[in-house]
């Protein structure tokens, strides 16, 4: 028997040309708009739907139609401009992207930043901006916008040619990838996490760095970073308490760092002021853990 999977209500406009299936009382799946038949304007516009499924033998084909249809949503986000909404337009691609089963979606992260780079104004204020927006978006999808932002702050700032800042981009969009592995209550508990729950967590390194490289066909940094970004120089970090890092990771790792930082107090997302969150990050960084240039091309790039 086939599986079906659930539709999101502000999605439904997106599956052009998929099937789509609503469950009969006594369970059964009936179909509900055929193959190739476009939902027209009447339907879409429609508040109420019966709760609508794809089938399972058609996953690959819904989940490029979806992906497509964020983008597009996203690219007429960024050309209009308005940064709450850009956020939240790039907030539920990586939803998506972070939904477990759904790895395949990151194929498609690629064409994400391609927009932002044709489309976006590169005054870093921008980029600054669109990482303060406190959102209601889950944290970790929240967490990941802000560090793709910070990091693209980074690379206009220090005027990257445009190839590495798109492969920064996708690094950083793509580095807690593996937190769709793990169980939901370990990223939703506003509690310190027990040293299982610890230990458990950190598993997400290894699980994004699997997920990268049967996946795609990314820069090997990518895969890299998604291992990397918790290793630290001083050999305190994990999974593998290394200090032998690419540079992305270097640099990822560090902007991970500070974003966790500034929104220390997490049941409340108040962002800290970036000058005491930069602080407390130069004590780890005369610990040994962080690159002294990363930290000063870093703090030269958010004071300028
Ligand atoms: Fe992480
Ligand atoms: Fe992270």
């Amino acid at each position: 028997m086939s599986e079906y999977f659930r539709v999101r209500q502000s999605q439904v406009q997106f599956f052009k040309t998929v099937p789509l299936y609503y469950q009969s009382n006594d369970g059964e799946f009936i179909l509900y708009k055929k193959t190739g038949k476009e939902l027209g304007s009447e339907r879409t516009d429609q508040t109420r739907y019966p709760q609508l499924y794809f089938d399972g033998r058609d996953k690959e084909k819904a989940l490029k139609e979806l992906t497509k249809g964020l983008n597009i949503e996203f690219a007429k986000q960024v050309a209009e401009g308005g940064l709450v909404q850009i956020k939240k337009a790039l907030g539920n691609i990586v939803r998506e992207a972070l939904t477990p089963g759904q790895a395949s979606v990151m194929l498609a992260l690629p064409e994400t930043i391609d927009i932002l780079f044709k489309n976006l104004d590169r005054d870093h204020s921008t980029m600054d901006y669109l990482s303060k927006i406190s959102s209601a978006s889950d944290m970790v999808i929240e967490h990941t916008v802000n560090v793709t932002a910070l990091t693209l702050q980074y690379c206009f700032r220090m005027g990257l040619p445009d190839k590495e800042a798109s492969n920064l981009a996708l690094c950083a969009l793509l580095h807690d990838v593996g937190t769709s592995t793990l169980d939901a209550s370990l990223l939703e508990t506003k509690k310190r996490l027990t040293d299982k729950q610890f230990k458990q967590y950190q598993a997400h390194s290894e699980a994004g760095h699997d997920m990268i490289i049967l996946n795609s066909d990314f820069n090997i940094a990518v895969a890299n970073v998604a291992l990397e970004h918790h290793e630290r120089l001083d050999k305190s970090g994990y999974p593998n308490g290394t200090n032998i890092l690419c540079r992305e990771s270097q640099l990822i790792g560090f902007i991970d760092c500070y974003e966790a930082l500034t929104y220390h107090e997490k049941a409340f997302r108040k962002a800290k002021k970036p000058f005491d969150t930069l602080k407390l990050i130069k004590n780890e960084v005369i610990a040994g853990k962080f690159s002294p240039r990363i930290f000063k091309e870093f703090t030269s790039c958010l004071i300028r």
